[in-house]
């Protein structure tokens, strides 16, 4: 094929999508794909006119990429294009969107509201400890984990919540102790299919974007050393996430989970439509440890995708 690989942007996340754009370019020109790599900026339409691929492989972070924007027009484009389409990527990339779909579907998620910045200054949302994130960013981008301790004041103090200000809708969730773990599920010609659980652990802190993205700062375990009822509960919960959402061709689904607290402390935190494909990242890893290379990986998300 003619793959055009859709990276960069000017999401936050543009740094992490500029690593998986190029990890995945370099594995399709290693199976003999014709490649185009493509760092959107605002003339991405006509540039991926004029390149006229087969098939866009997006490796795009966050928002613009992983939000619908790039899928509708690729739509209209009549482009075909990897992982999920429009109405999915809408409503995945927002963190409350995402449960208003998923907990009807019995799927736990942690409660928790949406706040406004000017909110915050006037009260903590929560009992603490809690955590509070832009409903729409990903890899911990203005993630932060408010405790007793935390150095915000109480509500959190105009001067030291700056970060906070671009964000239009923070959603605050009450803190879920214990553990961080993770499932893939990859489209296949039988369906959607659970890789396997990986657990998260940050040698310093939490999982945060300096974690996720500097080698040896978090300990991948894969598969996690967790009860055997665990792992199936994430397995089934991700493949059930990846469905009623509507994800195509790959999604990760993210967790916490109480370990004092057996089945009960399972929580799903969020479903991404447009998992890392960095050296570091996790689908790749899980992918590797059932059996398929880094390659065979990126050729059968193409393969979804032109199906
Ligand atoms: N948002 C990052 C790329 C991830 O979910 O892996
Ligand atoms: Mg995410």
């Amino acid at each position: 094929y003619h793959v055009a690989v859709l990276m960069g942007g000017w999401a936050n996340e543009r740094p992490v999508s500029l690593m998986s754009g190029e990890g995945v370019a370099d594995a399709l020109e290693s199976r003999g794909h014709r490649v185009t790599r493509i760092d959107m900026d605002r003339q991405v339409a006509a540039r991926i006119a004029e390149a006229a691929p087969d098939v866009v492989f997006n490796a795009l972070h966050g928002v613009p990429g992983e939000d619908g924007t790039v899928q509708g027009m690729l739509d209209l484009m009549g482009i075909p294009y990897t992982h999920s389409g429009l109405a999915t990527s809408v409503i995945a990339i927002d963190k409350e969107l995402t449960k208003q779909a998923l907990v009807p579907h019995g799927i736990p998620m942690p409660g928790g509201r949406i706040v406004d910045c000017e909110e915050l200054h006037r009260a903590d949302p929560l009992a603490r400890p809690y955590v509070l994130k832009p409903v729409n960013e990903g890899s911990s981008v203005g993630v932060a984990i408010v405790t007793d301790a935390s150095n915000y004041g109480n509500p959190i103090r105009r001067d030291v919540a700056g970060p906070w200000q671009e964000f239009d809708r923070l959603l605050a969730e009450p803190y879920i102790r214990g553990r961080e773990l993770t499932t893939a599920v990859i489209d296949g010609p039988d369906g959607p299919r659970a890789l396997t659980v990986t657990e998260l652990v940050p040698k310093s802190g939490f999982y945060d974007f300096d974690a996720k993205y500097t080698d040896g700062m978090t300990e991948h375990v894969c598969p996690a050393q967790v009860p055997a009822e665990i792992a199936d509960l994430c397995m089934a919960y991700a493949v059930k996430a990846h469905q009623v959402l509507g994800c195509k061709g790959c999604s990760r689904t993210d967790f916490r989970w109480d370990d004092e607290r057996g089945e009960a402390g399972l929580f799903v935190l969020e479903t991404n439509t447009q998992p890392g494909m960095t050296p570091l990242s996790l689908v790749p890893e899980q992918a590797r440890y059932c059996g398929m290379s880094y390659e065979d990986l990126v050729e059968a998300i193409v393969a979804e995708a032109m199906r």
